[in-house]
């Protein structure tokens, strides 16, 4: 298999390739591998990459497919006559488009076996659209399905335009006749480039027998040229996937409202409110509630967890009937055990929280581990950078920490300790201790009272009004 994937995507107005874009939470190009890779092994597919080649090659890394280098992007065609060393080996070659990412593997399944079966030089998808704009149209010979060429947009008579008919950009080719005739391909044309299309009738003129197989549902064959066809592309895939999980038992109140990206997975009997975003590898468990406004991105979710609203989540564990929020915001590292709980504006990085620990209002709690049953009272804050490097500030079991404590890391605060209000921790806590770091309060009698009557000032009332 080989996937065209080197052109630049011009009418995107980007600096990045196009098949390195992003619908439904990944690129273009690894919608269509995963497909490709459904069908054949990764060592038999190639992807065909030439514009900013080594971003793509580095983006799919490690996937155990092939890559050709087409220097020049000289057409589809052209991509093919670059390909042909690599790709001649094999009998039969389909190829498909780097930027439609909706094609479905058994879609591409029927292109091969319907091409093996007639035993045709050329299979081509195509599509019946309600809108062909851009898309190259089939010019058919009578009435049947032999196919007698692919006329592009530019180069549609009047007559032609009307066509619905589409070339989705999906071949399946015997390889022999595929590169005996490919050097005939010129560049006579709107965009001066070798047109893989242009096949079509170069093989049906030499007596090859060239036909089209009409894809099921239009919508697999959408490409994304443009930005607005990368948005419906977005859409569709974004509103398959929550039909996915609600069929598989998740509630979702206005999926249109909610991203959620491709691999997303998700339990049975969790709801997922309007406005959701649900971004990357993320595993949600059963039960769980995910109130509106909150993003999680590969984070996992054991059963029973309540996000409440406006939460932001990056690579981190919640253990089951933890709950969230509103607006916490949980940095990369994080691991919230069993039944724990953060509350608004508690910011967590490399945090461990043990089971049932509370952090409810107002904190910072950075390269932390906290262990179970530990109350971190309104407004801590680890302070665990000094300006050069980062250190951890250990919690026990059990252990209090009143409000307003700032913990100056490295710093450990032993079980069942109890730090007084507003304290400034530097040393160590053993076990079982009180501590206090802070001014004692002392008052002063009557001290504002002369204040006010040294300055001429009879009352607070009349200070006020002054
Ligand atoms: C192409 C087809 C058109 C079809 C449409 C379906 C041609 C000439 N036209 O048009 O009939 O209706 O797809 O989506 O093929 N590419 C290369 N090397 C190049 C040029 C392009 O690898 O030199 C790759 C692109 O990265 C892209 C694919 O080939 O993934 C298709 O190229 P694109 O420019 O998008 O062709 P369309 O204008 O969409
Ligand atoms: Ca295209």
């Amino acid at each position: 298999m080989a996937i065209l994937a080197a052109g630049k995507g011009t009418r995107l107005k980007s600096r990045y390739p196009k098949v390195l874009h992003h619908v439904g939470g990944k690129s273009l190009l690894a919608h269509v591998v995963t497909a490709a890779t459904r069908l054949c092994p990764p060592n038999d597919v190639y992807a065909i990459i030439g514009h900013d080649a080594e971003r793509v090659k580095e983006a799919f890394a490690g996937c155990g497919i092939g890559f050709i280098l087409q220097k020049e992007q000289r057409g589809t065609g052209h991509a093919l006559m670059v390909g042909e060393e690599a790709l001649s080996r094999y009998d039969h070659v389909l190829v498909l488009s780097g930027d439609a990412p909706l094609i479905s593997p058994s879609t591409i399944e029927n292109l091969r076996d319907s091409h093996l079966q007639q035993g045709s030089a050329m299979t081509l998808l195509s599509a019946v659209l309600e809108r062909p704009y851009g898309y190259g149209r089939i010019i058919f010979r009578n009435g049947s399905r032999e196919v007698e060429a692919i006329v592009e947009e530019k180069s549609l008579s009047a007559s032609q335009r009307a066509l619905r008919e589409i070339n989705a950009g999906f071949y399946a080719f015997a390889t022999k006749p595929l590169f005996e005739h490919i050097r005939e391909l010129g560049t006579d044309n709107k965009h001066h480039e070798y047109y893989l299309t242009d096949m079509a009738a170069l093989l049906a003129r030499a007596g090859e027998k060239v036909v089209a197989l009409q894809a099921p549902d239009a919508h697999e064959v959408l490409g994304c040229n443009t930005r607005q066809e990368l948005a419906e592309v977005d859409a569709e895939l974004r509103m398959k996937k929550c039909q996915q999980l609600m069929d598989e038992g998740v509630t979702i109140y206005q999926p249109q409202t909610c991203v959620v990206d491709c691999d997303v997975a998700v339990e049975p009997d969790t709801v997922i409110e309007p406005f959701v975003q649900l971004l990357g590898a993320t595993r949600i468990g059963a039960e769980c509630r995910i109130r509106s406004y909150s993003v999680i991105i590969n984070c996992e979710l054991g059963d029973g967890v309540l996000i409440r609203n406006g939460c932001v989540m990056d690579e981190s564990r919640i253990g089951a009937r933890a709950v969230l929020g509103p607006y916490t915001h949980l940095r990369p590292g994080c691991h919230i055990a069993e039944g724990a709980h953060m509350g608004n504006f508690v910011e967590g990085k490399k945090l461990k929280l043990g089971k049932g620990s509370k952090a409810q209002h107002l904190s910072y709690l950075g390269d932390a581990e906290v262990g179970e049953g530990v109350n971190v009272g309104a407004g801590t804050i680890t302070c665990n950078y000094d300006g050069f490097g980062k250190y951890p500030t250990v919690i026990g079991d059990g252990a209090f920490i009143g409000s307003d404590a700032t913990l100056v890391a490295p710093v450990k605060i032993g079980k069942g300790a109890y730090i007084g209000a507003a304290s400034c921790i530097t040393d160590d806590i053993p076990e079982d201790a009180l501590a206090i770091a802070r001014g004692r309060q002392v008052n002063k009698e009557g001290w504002a009272r002369q204040k006010r009557e040294k300055s001429g000032v009879r009352s607070r009332e009349a200070g006020q009004h002054k």
